[in-house]
C-alpha cells in the first residue's frame, strides 16, 4: 500500500484537530475585521468540520437507491468499474471509445467545443451530448447501460458557449454582498447549461484568497471565510436546486462542484499550484468553510486542488480527502481530481496514480491519457496496489450521484425539458440578473466633489482600451481557457461598457464619443476611462507585484524570481510553468496612467473605471482621477456600469452605488500586500444630491 507518508505527523495532526475543535470563529489571520454595510453578520459559529462528522447534508441517502446501486455494482467487471472512474476531454475521446471502454464521464476543458468549432450552435452541443449518451447506454457488447455524465467549467455563466450570459466573476460578486443574487445567478447558469444537454459544472470555486498575486484570485468571492461560506451554499442551491425538494437536480438544474479542495487560495506567495503551509486548524477554519456550506446544501462533487499542503500534493493526501472530507465532513458524493492533477503527485504520472485513488479520489480527470490510465489502474488493482474496496466505494459514489441527478431516468440529453432551447442561452431574464450583479458589484473608491453619479445630459468622452471590449471586460475562462483571442463579435447579445454609456446618455439628450486613446475634437464635459487587466487564467495570471503597471503586466508574467514552492518537483513536474517563463511579454509603460493624467491636465473631469480580476495597487491612477470605480471583470452586461454611473435625466439617482470590497484594497507602491489603503467592506455611495 502506498498511501500517505509521515503517518506519525498525520496522526498527530488528526489528534490535534480533534482537540482543537469546536464551534468558535477562529481569527482570520491577517484580515482586519470591518463592518461592511451588507455583509451578513451572522453570529452563528463557524463549524470547523473537525471532530466527528459535523456537517449534515440536506441531500439524504435513499435506502432504495442505495440497494439499486449495490445491485448494479455487482454486475460490473473490474474494467467497467474503473472505466466509470475515468473522465476524458471531448478533444481526446469519441462516442465510439465510450461504447468500447465504458467511460463514466467526459468534460470539455476551457476552449474545447464540439468539433473544435468555437461558434458551435446549441444544437451541436446537444447532439454531441446525445452521441456520448447513446454510446454509454449501448449494452450490445454485454456491459450494463450506465448514463455518462458531462462536466464543464461554467464558472461565470455558461462561459464556453457563444451567446451565453456571462456574469461578473466571483471577485465582483463578493463586493455585492448579496447571497440571494448569487443563488439566482446559479439558477440562471444551470438553465443555460441544461439547454446544451450538459449535466455538471465545475463551480463554484470556494477559495478563500489570501494573496491576490495569485492568478486565480478572481475565482474567489472573498478573502474572508464567512462570506465564502455564505455564498457557497447559495450558489450550490442555485445550480442544483434545493436538496430534499422536487427541484433538486430536476430538468432546470445541474450538478455543482465545490473546488479546489483544499487551501488553493492560501499558497505561499500566492503561487498557483504552490504550497499551503497552514496548520490543519487554519486550513479548515479558513480555507474549508466553503465546503461546509456546500456540503450542507447537498453539493454532489468536490474537486481536488493542485496545491500542496505542508509540502505534499493534496491529490495524494489520504488524510485530507478521506479522513477529513469524506469521514469528518460526511461528504458522500464524488471527489474528482483536477486536470491531470494526478501527475503532480510524487511518484505518479499522467497515466498512472494508485496514490491518488488510494487517497480517496473517485473520478480521475485524465483528459488525454485516459486509456493508459484505465489499463494501468486495472493492473494496479490486480496487483493489490489498490484495494477492491476502494474501487467499489468510488463506483458506488459515482452511481449515487448519477442516480440523484436522475440520469437513469432523464433519457437522452435532447429529450430533457430545456435541451435545444436556443433562446435559453443569453435569455433576457438571465441578462437582467447579470446586469443587476454588475450594478451591485461596482465599488467606488474615490468621488471628489460628488462627481458621481453623472448627469446623462452631458457630452462624454469614453476612452481606454476596455471601453468597447467585451472580451476584456469578461476576463479569463471566457470562450477560451485564458479568455484571450475574443472580439466583440464573439459575444452576440452582449453589451460593452461604451454601449451602455451611449444608450444612457443619448436617451437623455447627451452625447457619447468613443476614442480608446482619448482624443477629441470638442472638449467633453467629462471623460470616462475604462482600463485594466487583460484576461488570464490559472498560473498565467500569477504576478510578482500587486501594483498595477498597465494591462500587459498581466497574463504570461510568472515571476521566476519569487521563492520556489517548497515542493522541489514543482517546476519540473509542471512543464507548462516553464513554458510561460519563456514567453514573458515585456512590461509596457503604463499607458493607462498617462491617459488619465493627460485628460486631467486638460481640465476634463476624469472618471476611472477599472476592469480587473483582483485588487491592485493603483495609487497613481487614483491620484490622476476625480472619481475611481472598480468594475472588476463584469462579463457581458456592460450596461450595468452606466446604470450606476449616471443619474436619471430628471437628476434623481438611477441605481445606488452600493458595492463594498470583499478584499482589503492594497496600498501598493512596493509595500507589503498586507497594508490596506481601503479596508474590507469599504465602498463609497454616490452622492444623492450635489
Ligand atoms: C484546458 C483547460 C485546463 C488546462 C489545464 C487546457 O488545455 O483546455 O480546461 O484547465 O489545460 O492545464
Ligand atoms: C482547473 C479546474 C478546471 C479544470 C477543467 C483545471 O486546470 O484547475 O478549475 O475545472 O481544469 O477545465
Amino acid at each position: 500500500m502506498i498511501h500517505s507518508t509521515r503517518p506519525a505527523l498525520l496522526r498527530w495532526l488528526a489528534a490535534a484537530a480533534l482537540t482543537a475543535c469546536c464551534g468558535v470563529l477562529v481569527a482570520y489571520g491577517n484580515v482586519r475585521p470591518a463592518d461592511p454595510a451588507r455583509v451578513s453578520q451572522s453570529s452563528a459559529p463557524v463549524p470547523h468540520a473537525l471532530g466527528s462528522p459535523v456537517i449534515s447534508s440536506k441531500a439524504h441517502r435513499d435506502p432504495r437507491m442505495e440497494a439499486r446501486i449495490s445491485e448494479l455494482l455487482r454486475k460490473l467487471t473490474l474494467g467497467q468499474k474503473v472505466a466509470q472512474m475515468i473522465q476524458a476531454d471531448i478533444r481526446y475521446v469519441t462516442p465510439e471509445d465510450v461504447k468500447t471502454y465504458r467511460l463514466g464521464s467526459i468534460l470539455n476543458g476551457g476552449g474545447a467545443f464540439p468539433a473544435n468549432e468555437k461558434h458551435a450552435a446549441v444544437s451541436d452541443w446537444v447532439s454531441l451530448a446525445d452521441r456520448f449518451y447513446d454510446a454509454s447506454m449501448d449494452s450490445s457488447g454485454g456491459a450494463p447501460a450506465i448514463p455518462i455524465m458531462w462536466g464543464t467549467d461554467a464558472v461565470h455563466g455558461h462561459n464556453n458557449v457563444i451567446g451565453a450570459t456571462l456574469f461578473p466573476h466571483n471577485v465582483a460578486l463578493g463586493a455585492a454582498h448579496d447571497p440571494d443574487l448569487v443563488q439566482r445567478i446559479g439558477e440562471a447558469t444551470a438553465r443555460e447549461v441544461a439547454a446544451t444537454g450538459i449535466d455538471w459544472t465545475f463551480a463554484p470555486t470556494v477559495a478563500v484568497v489570501r494573496d491576490s498575486r495569485w492568478g486565480r484570485s478572481y475565482e474567489g468571492y472573498s478573502e474572508r471565510p464567512d462570506l465564502v461560506r455564505e455564498y457557497a451554499g447559495r450558489m450550490v442551491q442555485g445550480l442544483q436546486g434545493t436538496a430534499d425538494t422536487p427541484s433538486f437536480l430536476d430538468g432546470n438544474h445541474i450538478l455543482a462542484t465545490a473546488k479546489h479542495f483544499i487551501g488553493d487560495g492560501g499558497t505561499n506567495h500566492g503561487i498557483d499550484r504552490g504550497n499551503n503551509r497552514s496548520s490543519e486548524q487554519d486550513l479548515l477554519s479558513v480555507h474549508g468553510q466553503g465546503y461546509v456550506a456546500a456540503i450542507q446544501s447537498g453539493v454532489q462533487t468536490v474537486m481536488v486542488s493542485y496545491n500542496s499542503w505542508q509540502g505534499l500534493k493534496v491529490h495524494g493526501q489520504r488524510h485530507l480527502l478521506t479522513d477529513v472530507l469524506k469521514t469528518r465532513m460526511g461528504f458522500d458524493g464524488i471527489v474528482v481530481s483536477d486536470w491531470d492533477g494526478v501527475d503532480e503527485v510524487q511518484g505518479c504520472s499522467k497515466d498512472r496514480c494508485a496514490q491518488a485513488i488510494n487517497a480517496g479520489i473517485d473520478v480521475i480527470m485524465v483528459p488525454e491519457q485516459w486509456k493508459a490510465f484505465l489499463q494501468n489502474t486495472v493492473a494496479q488493482v490486480r496487483a493489490g496496489d489498490i484495494p477492491m474496496s476502494r474501487i467499489d466505494d468510488a463506483v458506488t459514489r459515482i452511481l449515487r450521484v448519477k442516480s440523484r441527478a436522475g440520469l437513469f431516468e432523464k433519457g437522452r440529453p435532447s429529450s430533457r425539458p430545456l435541451a435545444n432551447k436556443a433562446a435559453q442561452i443569453g435569455a433576457p431574464e438571465d441578462r437582467a440578473v447579470a446586469r443587476e450583479a454588475v450594478r451591485k458589484s461596482l465599488v467606488l473608491l474615490k468621488n471628489d466633489k460628488c462627481l458621481l453619479p453623472l448627469s446623462p445630459r452631458t457630452n462624454v468622452l469614453v476612452a481606454g482600451d476596455g471601453a468597447d471590449n467585451i472580451g476584456k471586460q469578461a476576463g479569463g475562462w471566457t470562450i477560451s481557457w485564458q479568455g484571450t483571442g475574443n472580439t466583440n463579435a464573439d459575444f452576440p447579445g452582449g453589451t460593452s461598457v461604451f454601449d451602455g454609456i451611449r444608450s444612457a446618455v443619448t436617451a437623455a439628450g447627451g452625447t457619447a464619443t468613443l476614442s480608446a486613446e482619448g482624443s477629441y475634437q470638442t472638449k467633453p464635459d467629462v471623460a470616462i476611462v475604462v482600463f485594466g487587466e487583460n484576461p488570464y487564467a490559472e498560473w498565467h495570471g500569477d504576478i510578482k507585484s500587486i501594483d498595477y503597471q498597465g494591462p500587459s503586466d498581466d497574463g504570461h508574467e510568472v515571476d521566476m524570481q519569487r521563492p520556489a514552492p517548497e515542493v522541489s518537483a514543482f517546476d519540473e513536474a509542471n512543464p507548462k510553468v516553464s513554458e510561460v517563463s519563456h514567453s514573458q511579454a515585456p512590461v509596457a509603460p503604463n499607458a493607462d496612467l498617462a491617459l488619465l493624467q493627460r485628460l486631467r491636465h486638460s481640465g476634463i473631469p476624469v472618471v476611472a473605471v477599472f476592469l480587473t480580476g483582483r485588487v491592485r495597487g493603483v495609487t497613481p491612477e487614483l491620484d490622476a482621477s476625480n472619481a475611481f470605480a472598480v468594475a472588476w471583470w463584469p462579463g457581458t452586461e456592460g450596461g450595468g456600469i452606466a446604470d450606476v454611473l449616471f443619474r436619471k435625466s430628471n437628476g434623481e439617482v438611477n441605481f445606488p452605488i452600493s458595492g463594498k470590497l470583499s478584499y482589503a484594497w492594497p496600498r501598493g507602491g512596493g509595500g507589503s500586500s498586507d497594508s490596506a489603503l481601503f479596508p474590507y467592506g469599504y465602498g463609497l455611495g454616490g452622492c444623492i444630491r450635489r
